[in-house]
């Protein structure tokens, strides 16, 4: 194993060393941010042999190899460092995660009793074990990390455990998988909740948690459909990430107005309404945001697909009509802080897809608009990163999300092949107006990781 540095998406960068058996992760002290993390943690990774002979009775029943490369289910993670409060654990465990499922993935491939090929066993998640040894002997802390989501805990009695289910890693077995780790919001993690109320801020990529909000049910133009919460703020970038097969970071933000503009809260009196029509019609609304519309539009390549091709006004009117959308938001987005595309997330069952899909569509299903305006961020390998990027946000945003949709015109035959390597399928056709359309879904069970 060699050392490496991770990319937290707060910002902060963690150096990973070998370290006489150990892993240490040190947190880069010439980091602008004020760290929240513990500056050094250790953990020890070990792969169980599951073929050694037993043990002794009262011994541990596998041997043990230190870890070189990820098997598919058994490396076992311990946690040596204490922190000082099961925020700050499930804050070292996060990052240790990061790290762990940031490397090459296992082959899927499960081991069977009857020898068949290989390509006909059956797969299984990456999953990587957390031992309830060190810090996790616990039985405190460890109902605290899985309170946040963190670990799965496969016990779901009311018996407290016993001492010889503690040496058999088999029963009550504790885990993270590759699948549920990617479906956990950074900024669950990466924050310090004691700080919240307190006199020291949050920093701004973080969030306290809570639970999704209670459904209600509104009606919009006849469609029954629950409330929707706000999207990010203006400008707000809500998604970054370093992406090491490119070496840049990849964010999402919302399109940014000025900021007068900016300042003008959430409309629902009539005063505001009458503030909003004035930033709508401003000259100061035509931002850098509306010019990159307009670059990107008047692409034949875009214009072809996306019909917004013209002078400034129609872009304009075009944004501000997304801007004042109740189920969908505007976003561009940028590798190292550079814009390269517009996209568009909208909640389906309200939009015009709900109504022609129908029953097709359920009540926290998201679609997806997108396209890629600047030329030196063009590629098949960068789409598959931000498609899966905007279906990791999607995921994220709100776990009853179960369906991401994209609807690109039947002809578009070249993205609809990229859709389908990112794990979308087509579902069947659909006749709009204006344009038919491949209906193409993909499922949250069946999502497993964002490109990395
Ligand atoms: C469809 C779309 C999203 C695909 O994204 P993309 O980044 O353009 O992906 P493509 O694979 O088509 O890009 C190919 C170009 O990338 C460049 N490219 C490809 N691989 C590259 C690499 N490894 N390094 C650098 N550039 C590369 C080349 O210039 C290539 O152009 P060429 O095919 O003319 O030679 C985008 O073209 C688009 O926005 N189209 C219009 C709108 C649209 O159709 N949206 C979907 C509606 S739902």
């Amino acid at each position: 194993m060699q050392s490496t540095s991770i990319f937290l998406p707060n910002g902060q960068t963690v150096t990973v060393l070998p370290l006489a058996g150990d892993i240490q992760f040190r947190v880069d002290k010439s980091d602008p941010y004020c760290s929240i993390l513990p500056p050094l943690w250790h953990v020890v990774l070990c792969v169980r042999d599951q073929h050694s002979p037993p043990g002794p009775s009262n011994g541990p029943r596998n041997a043990y190899a230190s870890f070189k490369t990820p098997s598919l289910r058994n490396d076992n993670l311990t946690l040596r460092t204490l922190a000082a409060t099961s925020q700050q654990t499930a804050m070292i465990l996060w990052a240790t995660l990061w790290w762990y499922f940031h490397q090459t993935p296992p082959d899927p491939h499960l081991t069977t009793e009857s020898s068949i090929p290989k390509t006909g066993r059956p797969k299984g998640d990456w999953r990587l074990n957390i031992t309830r040894q060190g810090h996790l002997a616990n039985e405190l802390l460890l109902s605290q990390l899985e309170q946040r989501r963190l670990i799965t805990v496969m016990d779901s009695t009311m018996a407290p455990i016993t001492n010889e289910e503690v040496d058999d890693e088999d029963g009550r077995e504790i885990f993270t998988s590759q699948r549920a780790f990617w479906q956990l919001d950074p900024r669950c993690y990466l924050c310090d909740h004691s700080t919240i109320d307190g006199t020291r801020p949050c920093n701004t990529h973080s969030v306290a948690y809570y639970p999704p909000p209670p459904t209600q049910y509104i009606l919009t133009d006849s469609v029954r459909h629950p409330t929707r919460p706000k999207p990010p703020g203006r400008g707000e970038t809500f998604y970054t990430r370093f992406i090491s097969s490119v070496g840049q970071s990849l964010s999402f933000r919302t399109v940014s107005l000025p900021l007068h503009v900016a300042a003008v809260p959430r409309l629902e009196s009539t005063v505001q309404h009458t503030e909003d029509v004035n930033w709508a019609d401003s000259a100061s609304a035509l931002s850098s945001d509306i010019e990159l519309l307009h670059k990107w539009m008047n692409e034949p390549r875009v214009a072809a697909f996306w019909g917004l091709s013209g002078p400034h006004s129609i872009q304009k009117e075009y944004l501000i009509s997304v801007m004042r959308s109740k189920h969908c938001f505007p976003v561009i987005g940028c590798w190292d802080s550079k814009p390269f595309g517009y996209f568009e997330i909208y909640w389906a069952k309200e939009d015009r897809l709900g109504k022609y899909a129908g029953t097709d569509v359920t009540d926290w299903d998201r679609g997806i608009h997108a396209l890629v305006g600047e030329q030196q961020f063009r590629g098949n390998h960068r789409v598959r990163i931000w498609l899966s990027a905007l279906a990791h946000f999607c995921w994220l945003a709100d776990c009853r999300t179960q369906n991401l949709f994209l609807e690109p015109r039947v002809d578009n035959e070249r993205f609809i092949g990229y859709i389908e390597e990112v794990g979308f399928h087509k579902q069947r056709e659909i006749a709009f107006p204006h344009k038919q359309a491949a209906l193409m879904i993909m499922n949250r069970e069946t999502w497993v990781t964002p490109e990395l």
